[in-house]
């Protein structure tokens, strides 16, 4: 049998629903690297695992050789070296805060970041609104930074996780995108190759999530959890609520300003209470030996202490960011209720898209962010309001056209009751407290 019979046999074997080795599963994730399997054949190859699914063993092989495809970082001693990711969200700046916070706390965290993806914005937009703050750091450079700061956040290089690169992007135009395995070796290619000592992953569900619905997030969870841990990395996950955006702002300078003001002591509570919680958890997993309590207030000293502001500080300044003078868009809409009453929903979804209407986020791959855009929400959900009442200030492109687009999201964004309604917990699920 010819080489290439051999590749279409193992992609015939998983269409037909068998369980592919590791030696398999290896030889094809190589041969696309090489390109010696065809694009065609690896989306054949996705649209079988979409429909076929795969053994969490599978998963594991996969993710180890997407993982193997490209280098990891490489660290003398890796025992502080922690790592955090989102499956992402409206408003998500969790990381731009937590980063610098475990930093401060004496954790190293050489955070490898995303763009935003759909509706879900991406760390790395939102800190390339820092003008010169550089997101493409080398190996050596994310080495330097963390020994001189201890944190960094960057883009995940050309020669990290390849497969993953080259699959994203046939994934993302087969239709095969929302599949569990493909989903948690896709982001475990990439996390695991900061080759941290603990992971942390907070998987979002809801209508401004990847995953809409609480089941399917602990599905992922499950699948997320159980593979880093075949792979030899403690990982552990939280489940949190993406049915209104994330913190007051959704853009992205504003998204940096509201960091800011976060560890300035003024974070908004749903926010802080994710931030804290991973936070918490990271510290734990790193120290098991620490108490509850010991763990709280380092966590509490370093906000109120200023430290971990003076680490995102030091973060932005190692990375040559100049916060200095930059200003969101000066042209600003208030949006106000029609009626008195309860706020029952904001939806991120809304919200979200109304981001991208502006030119906040991105329609196509190479389409530019205008980082000067954005929404403040100025109540929350339960909150009562009363007849024109300011509720959203949107802070607007220079295109009419844009502007007028993202108001039709924008005008449906908010549900308004006549009582309060029952709010959700923003964190579902932690699943630490199961495992410690
Ligand atoms: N994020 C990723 O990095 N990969 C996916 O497949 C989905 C979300």
């Amino acid at each position: 049998m010819s080489h290439r019979e051999n590749s279409l046999r193992i992609i015939e074997q998983k269409r037909d629903g068998h369980e592919l080795s590791e030696s398999q599963i290896d030889r094809l994730i190589s041969e696309f690297v090489s390109g010696d399997l065809h694009d065609y054949q690896m989306s054949a190859f996705a649209m079988a695992i979409y429909f076929r699914g795969m053994s969490a063993e599978e998963t594991a092989y996969l993710t180890s050789a997407m993982l193997r495809s490209g280098q990891t970082l490489q660290w003398s001693d890796n025992t502080n070296i922690v790592s955090k990711h989102s499956t992402g969200g409206v408003g998500d700046k969790v990381s731009l805060i937590l980063v610098p916070l475990l930093a401060a706390c004496g954790l190293l965290v050489p955070k490898l970041s995303g763009r935003g993806l759909g509706i879900t914005g991406g760390t790395l937009d939102k800190l390339e609104s820092i003008p010169g703050f550089r997101t493409d750091l080398s190996t050596q450079e994310i080495r330097n930074a963390i020994e001189s700061v201890g944190c960094c956040i960057t883009g995940t290089t050309a020669d990290i996780a390849p497969a993953d690169q080259k699959l994203y992007a046939l994934r993302d135009s087969s239709g095969t995108v929302p599949s569990i395995p493909l989903i948690t070796s896709s982001i475990l290619s990439k996390k695991l190759a900061e080759n941290p000592s603990k992971l942390l992953l907070d998987v979002k569900y809801g209508s401004g999530a990847f995953m809409r619905t609480a089941d399917q997030a602990q599905t992922l969870a499950v699948s997320l959890v159980d593979t880093g841990q075949r792979l030899g990395v403690p990982t552990d996950c939280v489940i949190t609520d993406m049915n209104q955006p994330l913190g007051r702002t959704v853009g992205n300078l504003i998204e940096i300003q509201e960091a800011i003001e976060s560890l300035e002591g003024g974070g908004e509570p749903r926010l802080m209470t994710i931030v804290k919680q991973l936070a918490f958890d990271l510290l734990q997993m790193a120290d098991c030996q620490l108490t509850d309590t010991y763990i709280a207030s380092k966590i509490t000293n370093a906000i109120e202490s200023g430290a971990a502001l003076q680490k995102l500080h030091e973060m932005i300044e190692h990375q040559q960011g100049r916060l200095s003078g930059v200003k969101p868009s000066s042209q600003r809409l208030e949006l106000t209720a029609d009626r008195a009453g309860y706020i029952n929903a904001i939806s991120p979804h809304e919200i979200g898209w109304a981001v991208i209407e502006l030119g906040g986020g991105r329609q196509n791959k190479t389409q530019a962010i205008d980082h000067s855009v954005g929404c403040e929400i100025l109540k929350t959900v339960g909150d009562p309001i009363q007849s024109g009442e300011s509720w959203l200030r949107v802070f607007l492109s220079n295109d009419a056209q844009r502007n007028e687009r993202a108001l039709k999201h924008l005008r449906t964004a908010i549900n308004l009751g006549d009582s309060p309604p029952s709010l959700t917990p923003v964190i579902l699920e932690d699943r630490r407290s199961h495992s410690s």
